[in-house]
């Protein structure tokens, strides 16, 4: 695992997108794991700026709110629309978000899994971080080797999200989410996370052990992580000084 620690969420944010515009660049006909979520709005009006051709590039979203329409304000279709694809040339062929009004919902699910493996997986997989340590929307105890299937949501998330929805009763308690087996398939996981909230599921992803109970910690297991914090996300990070130490030593042809 990476370990990118910058002073602000700017900063962190800019490098995050320089990598993806890089990505982006190297292979045109990319397939992008895409993520949710305030800590994503920042870096997805820089991508937007960089004026990237997406006209090549597929698109798979992590996860979706279980009976809200796409035209609903909180979906997840909403919330891509409105921060990226409506900005960029994407073609609308190639954007794939979990349907939350799926009638059959586990065909559903094993569907979206066939698609991501027929355009070859995906290459790069953004993620942001639950304060319970989820990623998508795999909430402690979620299998490690899940696959895209529906999930219901703890008290804690609800909580969280309860500002999107105006109170805690508003929020959908269930969610279509790619599994963690799913997301360790992607051949890169870039992970944002931003802010004190985020400090000890940090910690506990990155230097705990692996353990269902914070379902990040899973990518411990991948060969390509790169994780992007703010000061205060890493404050309670035991070895932050050797991160810090170690990506101002990379050699000038690691640099991003
Ligand atoms: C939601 C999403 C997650 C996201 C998390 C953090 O629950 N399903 O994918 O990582 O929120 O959101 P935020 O960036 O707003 O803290």
């Amino acid at each position: 695992m990476e370990i990118i620690i910058q002073p602000t969420p700017e900063a962190a944010t800019g490098i995050a997108a320089r990598l993806l515009g890089k990505a982006i660049r190297a292979k045109p006909a990319s397939v992008l794991g895409l993520a949710t979520g305030s800590t994503m709005e920042a870096l997805y009006r820089e991508l937007v700026a960089m004026k990237l051709d997406w006209s090549k590039l597929t698109t798979f979203n992590l996860d979706e709110y279980v009976g809200l329409s796409p035209q609903h304000p909180q979906s997840y279709h909403s919330f891509m629309w409105d921060n990226l694809f409506r900005h960029v040339n994407v073609a609308i062929k190639n954007v794939n978000i979990p349907d939350g009004l799926a009638k059959d919902v586990p065909a559903t699910c094993d569907n979206y899994e066939r698609k991501i493996s027929a355009t070859g997986g995906i290459d790069v997989q953004l993620l942001g971080i639950g304060t319970s340590g989820h990623i998508g929307f795999n909430e402690p105890t979620s299998s490690l080797a899940s696959r895209t299937r529906i999930k219901t949501l703890t008290p804690q998330t609800l909580s969280d999200n309860a500002r999107f929805f105006g109170s805690e009763s508003g929020v959908p308690h269930h969610v279509i989410t790619m599994g963690i087996g799913t997301i360790l398939e992607s051949r890169h996981c870039v992970l944002l996370a931003f802010g004190a909230k985020k400090a000890r599921a940090i910690a506990e992803a990155v230097e705990g052990p692996i353990t269902a109970m914070n379902p990040a910690s899973a990518l411990q297991l991948h060969p390509k992580v790169t994780v992007f914090l703010d000061e205060a996300a890493a404050a309670e990070l035991k070895m932050k000084e050797y991160y810090r130490w170690v990506y101002e030593q990379k050699p000038a042809w690691q640099k991003l």
